[in-house]
């Protein structure tokens, strides 16, 4: 047995960027590689899941090379490789894990199976050696926005979920509302620097409340009914809108905090997570409550496969892998006992 730390591939292709990363059990990051589909969705203003499967089977092996070649390594010499298994767009999901399969099966190398939720929701302790179990994660994509007990590899209590959108959801409907362009994130990101936050009164839904769960369908038909008013500067509706997604996060993850009084860091995951206004918010909220605040920087809180291949090193440090039978799953909740929420849509 080689003591060397071990050699791990990782391939994500759950949405709508396909990514192959190698990463070392000891937290370097060997290579990472990531081809985007914006020009390919931008016609649609959003995902569309038969154009992301394609794009992902022209990507992924391309990707694959490109990532073992930057590493100077070939598949003979990786420990084992690890795909997002789910949750996501299932033509997707099913592409890069056929893949993984097929690469595992010819050179020999166990296959790890990752939860794309495991991958953001683990990706912080990558770069941060120090990030020690258990911690509180709030968990901020384009599917999904929970706030996660993180007490070990495969442990996670799911605290709180949003009853309606994700919060990534709200700033990708927020751009299209207000003609700011696809990926809607960056975009509303940029448009609100311009703006002023107080200009638009917008609601907080849930603020307050004792559950700490999300909600943000009334906040998009808010800005719908601010911009249909004709009266507002894009640039001011947009940064009222991120204003108020900033006080809903962070009342949501106060009361959270509440609740996990065995955490030791607040934790901010998921492509949200790239957001500067939000992260400045959040560490406040940390410094307030004694926490250490940990974000990944930011081109690890976007979609990528680096999480993934630390995912897969978490977990084969601990044995768990899997058989080349394993599923895609569309739908795969990292807490299987949180209940469903009610007025929970698909996302919870
Ligand atoms: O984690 P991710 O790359 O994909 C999913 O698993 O969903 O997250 C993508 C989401 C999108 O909704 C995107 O608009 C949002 O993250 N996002 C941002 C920013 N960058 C990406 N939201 C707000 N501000 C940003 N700077
Ligand atoms: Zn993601």
């Amino acid at each position: 047995m080689s003591c060397k730390s071990p050699l791990i591939l990782g391939i994500e292709s759950s949405c709508d960027e396909t990514a192959a990363a190698v990463i070392t059990g000891d937290r370097q990051i060997l290579s990472h590689r990531l081809a985007g589909q914006e020009r390919e969705h931008a016609p649609y203003g959003g995902v569309v899941p038969e154009i992301a499967a394609r794009a992902h089977v022209e990507a992924v092996m391309p990707l694959v090379e490109a990532a073992l070649a930057d590493a100077k390594l070939t598949l003979a010499d990786l420990d084992a490789i690890a795909a997002t298994a789910g949750p996501g767009l299932i033509g997707g999901v099913m592409v890069g894990l056929v893949t993984a399969k097929a690469l595992a099966h010819a050179a020999n190398k166990p296959l790890i199976a990752v939860n794309h939720l495991e991958g953001h929701a683990l990706s912080p302790r990558l770069t941060d050696p120090d990030l020690e179990f258990p911690y509180l994660l709030l968990l901020v994509s384009g599917g999904h926005c929970q706030l996660l007990s993180v007490d070990g590899v495969g442990r996670y209590r799911r605290l709180a979920t949003t009853i309606d959108d994700a919060a990534g959801e709200a700033f990708d409907k927020t751009a299209k509302l207000l003609g700011l362009g696809f990926p809607g994130g960056p975009a509303v990101e940029r448009a609100a620097a311009e703006g002023e936050p107080k200009a638009v009164p917008l609601p907080r839904p849930l603020f307050g409340s004792p559950e700490p769960h999300f909600s943000f369908a009334g906040l998009k038909s808010a800005v719908l009914r601010a911009r249909d008013a004709g009266t507002h500067r894009p640039q001011d509706i947009a940064a009222s809108f991120q204003a108020a997604v900033v006080d809903c996060l962070i009342d949501r993850t106060r009361r959270a905090i509440e609740r996990a009084p065995e955490a030791t860091a607040l934790v901010v995951a998921g492509g949200v997570a790239a957001n500067t206004a939000i992260r400045a918010a959040l560490a406040a909220l940390a410094g307030d409550n004694g926490l250490r605040f940990v974000a990944p920087p930011l081109w690890l809180c976007t979609d990528n496969a680096a999480m993934i291949g630390w995912a897969g090193a978490e977990r084969f440090a601990l044995g768990l892998t899997d058989g080349l039978d394993v599923a895609a799953r569309p739908r795969w909740p990292l807490d299987p006992a949180a209940e469903t929420v009610r007025g929970a849509g698909v996302k919870a």
